[in-house]
């Protein structure tokens, strides 16, 4: 639990998909918020005196047996409430409404009349479109309970309790789909919550440069780079916060893309004066990729080199007591790593390049209360170039599964170049932001091409380009037929050994972004 802002609102997660949505959403207010487990206590929840609470949704119902609750000490504590979805049945089951599964239940867009316009929907349209996603509602609970919102088949579209700050929204107000949700949850976290939304993510920057400073004292601090936009952010801010107490060590694995370790090195020898350690590790590698075709066993030889590696280098550090990690929110969140978080884990990890404890560090992670957007406008702020900072994301095992089959340092060349041309082209076209992730593949086949008069039996590169926003589902980007056809005359004339490039339409699921 971060200890950085003295105004905050906590979201107590039920299980919804969209819990991280509402924290983006409140901060995007400028009031700092945290997801904590839909269990916390009222004593900690006193401890923590958040200005306000939001309850998520989630996909239970309350009635169902072992239904996520919370302590229904909660609702006494006279911190502002949000229910929202199955949040809002559960706050009202607990203050004496009644909740019921309904036959003409709403799914996705509605539209809701606004019966009282003063805090939580000040300033929103009498007529609103919504999108609702919950099979059951909440009745009966005139007693208690004020609608403020209705629609057609759905009485209390929206609610606020008679004498305590609680509110419900039956629909989602984190979606886009909400058209006002925004201004909604602004409503709540300045109207309700009286919160002053001063939290900056500039403050953020000093405060932790601050922080980072208390607790290295004279020791020496070692940061893994990868060329990566995380690891970058926080060799910046730690290069900021203990300069040459610094010392950063780049694994050149010959799988990186072409030209990223000549980046990372102007970016941080140059650029931030760091003291800057290249391992030059490509023979390793390949030694230990030799003849290997299957993509675990790939990635665990590719995750143990660089292990080996990283200590290696580390061990010629003298006096390092700190090992300083890009460690994300999300990362955070979806362990289950902190006292407070949320209890279940929903992303599976790949992470074959985390560093074991082993190590004898002690951890630092700076960026641990930021999310992936927060963390880019960072490294903006930081001074980090654009190049860095839009990075799209690389796997940790890097090219070699990209380069299906076993890896050998041609395959790899072509690879690389076929990669930058991709990439280059994209860029070219203003397209690299909008997509997620584009990259090339170097598939296993060779078929049958004619250059000139002679024929060739050559290799085939696959362009792969994806639109998500977690990368957990994907869809193929629908890029432009002219840029696709310039790719592939490109590659084909420009890469020695494909004459065939072929673009990959496939959605996750059922495949992955990834070939291996
Ligand atoms: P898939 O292929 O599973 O990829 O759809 C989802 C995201 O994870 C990345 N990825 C990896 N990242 N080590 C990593 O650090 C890995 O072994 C690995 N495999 C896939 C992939 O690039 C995409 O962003």
């Amino acid at each position: 639990m971060s200890s950085l802002a003295n105004q905050r609102v906590l979201v107590l997660d039920f299980g919804s998909q969209l819990a991280q949505l509402i924290a983006r959403r409140v901060r995007e207010q400028h009031v700092y918020c945290e997801i904590v487990r839909h269990d916390i206590t009222a004593d900690r929840l006193r401890e923590l005196a958040p200005k306000g609470i939001i309850l998520s949704g989630g996909p239970s119902s309350v009635y169902a047996d072992g239904a996520p609750k919370c302590d229904p000490e909660l609702f006494e504590l006279g911190i502002p409430v949000l229910g929202i979805c199955y949040g809002m049945q559960l706050a009202c089951q607990a203050l004496g409404g009644e909740v019921k599964s309904v036959n003409s239940r709403e799914y996705g867009r509605a539209h809701v009349d606004v019966l009282d316009h003063s805090d939580l929907f000040a300033d929103v349209h009498p007529k609103t479109e919504v999108w609702m996603s919950h099979g059951d509602q909440v009745t009966a609970i005139d007693e208690t309970f004020v609608p403020l919102a209705s629609t057609g088949t759905c009485p209390y579209a929206a609610v606020r309790h008679k004498t305590r700050p609680v509110y419900g929204l039956q629909f989602h107000p984190e979606v886009t789909h909400t058209v006002e949700g925004k201004t909604l949850l602004a409503n709540f976290v300045r109207n309700v919550c009286d919160c002053d939304g001063t939290w900056r993510l500039g403050d953020f920057a000093d405060e932790t440069i601050e922080r980072i400073r208390e607790q290295v004292g004279d020791n020496r601090v070692i940061c893994g780079l990868s060329g990566g936009v995380d690891s970058s952010v926080v060799a910046a801010l730690l290069s900021r916060a203990i300069g040459s107490q610094l010392s950063c060590i780049l694994v050149d694995n010959g799988l990186l893309r072409k030209d990223e370790a000549r980046l990372v090195v102007q970016e941080f020898s140059g650029h931030f004066k760091s003291d800057l350690h290249v391992v030059e590790a490509e023979d390793r590698f390949l030694d230990k990729l030799a003849g290997i075709v299957d993509p675990q066993e790939k990635r665990r030889r590719i995750g143990h080199e660089f292990i080996a590696c990283f200590k290696e280098e580390a061990d010629k550090i003298t006096g390092a007591k700190y090992l300083a990690q890009g460690t994300l929110y999300p990362d955070v969140i979806e362990s289950g790593a902190s006292a407070d978080g949320p209890a279940d884990t929903i992303k599976l990890h790949h992470n074959v390049g985390g560093l074991p404890e082993e190590l004898g560090f002690d951890l630092i992670e700076p960026l641990r209360d930021l999310f992936k957007d927060e963390v880019r406008q960072l490294g903006l702020q930081l001074g980090l170039p654009e190049e860095i900072v839009w990075r799209h994301p690389f796997p940790g095992p890097g090219l070699a599964v990209r380069c299906l089959g076993e890896v050998t340092r041609d395959k790899l060349a072509m690879l690389r170049e076929a990669d930058a041309i991709v990439v280059g082209e994209i860029k070219a076209e203003g397209l690299y932001r909008s997509t997620s992730q584009s990259f090339a593949v170097l598939l296993p086949v060779q078929s049958v091409g004619v250059m000139g008069d002679s024929r060739t039996y050559d290799n085939a590169i696959c362009v792969r380009s994806v639109n998500t926003d977690d990368f957990m589902t994907a869809d193929w980007s629908h890029l432009p037929h002219e840029l696709l056809s310039r790719i592939a005359t490109r590659i084909i004339n420009e890469v020695k050994g494909v004459n065939r490039v072929v673009y990959d339409i496939s959605s996750k699921p059922p495949a992955t972004i990834e070939w291996e």
